[in-house]
């Protein structure tokens, strides 16, 4: 794998990507598809790249305000509900989950990377981080009052998606649990695997994802999307779903 070093290559938290986009039949012969592997290869692949990962995305959220505003929304709707506490899955090295603690919300953080997991223990220790995938939460049945997955369900192969959804569900309040996502938009195309620069990774419909999303009885609070800032070269999604 390529260092990110280059500052070409820089972009944002979520943009650790290089080379060309492809059809997701297309790579996925080649995509590991089994499930425990693939949560594997990502762990372990994250695992390497954690320091500079986490050196990447320092700081990132000051130059994107529109992310800020999706965030300080979702903080609003769950401080509002008070329905529990909030899981940054996917969290990395941890600097979302404590932007969640600033906006007034009991956040901590779950990532399949043990290293991600150590290094956001070390940079926050005063808040909660446990090694865990998000398919599988050890958490009881509606304890949280919110999700955040930032950049982190792209990684999982499209049709190991739906449990994902299913757990979510499982384990936010009902009803008036709140799901934030941030993804990569796949701007009118389909689901599309593009070479990311740590792990295979999908760009998503808009549409699409909130239609999954909806099959698990969540309903859509609002969406945003924004055209890529800077360097960073994708279109970004954002959907706020409510579980019923
Ligand atoms: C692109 S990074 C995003 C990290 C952080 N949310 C951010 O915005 O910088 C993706 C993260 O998701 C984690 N991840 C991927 N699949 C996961 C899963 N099934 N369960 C928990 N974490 C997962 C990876 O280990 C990695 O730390």
């Amino acid at each position: 794998m390529e260092p990110p070093a280059e500052r070409s290559e820089v972009q944002s938290p979520s943009t650790f990507v290089i080379g060309a986009t492809a059809p997701v039949d297309e790579l996925q012969s080649s995509a590991v598809t089994e499930s425990s592997s693939y949560l594997t290869a990502t762990a372990e692949a994250y695992d390497a790249v954690a320091v500079r990962y986490a050196e990447f995305v320092r700081g990132s959220l000051d130059r994107l305000p529109l992310d800020r505003a999706v965030l300080a929304a979702f903080a609003e709707f769950v401080r509002t509900a008070g329905a529990g506490p909030v899981a940054e899955v996917g969290c990395g090295p941890g600097y979302m989950t404590a932007h969640l603690q600033d906006l007034g919300l009991d956040a901590f953080g779950v990532d399949l990377s043990p290293v991600m997991i150590g290094l956001a223990r070390e940079a926050y220790p005063d808040l909660r981080f446990q090694v865990g995938s998000m398919d599988a939460l050890d958490l009881a049945d509606g304890e949280l009052g919110g999700i955040v997955s930032w950049y982190s369900v792209i990684h999982t192969p499209p049709q190991e998606l739906p449990p994902y959804f299913a757990e979510f569900r499982r384990v936010l309040a009902a009803p008036g649990g709140y799901l934030l996502l941030g993804f990569f938009e796949s701007e009118g195309g389909p689901v599309v695997a593009f070479d990311h620069k740590v792990a295979p990774a999908y760009r998503w419909p808009i549409d699409d994802l909130a239609e999954l999303a909806h099959k698990a009885q969540f309903v859509e609070v609002g969406r945003m999307l924004r055209e890529p800032h800077e360097e960073e070269r994708f279109r970004r999604g954002h959907l706020l779903m409510r579980r019923q």
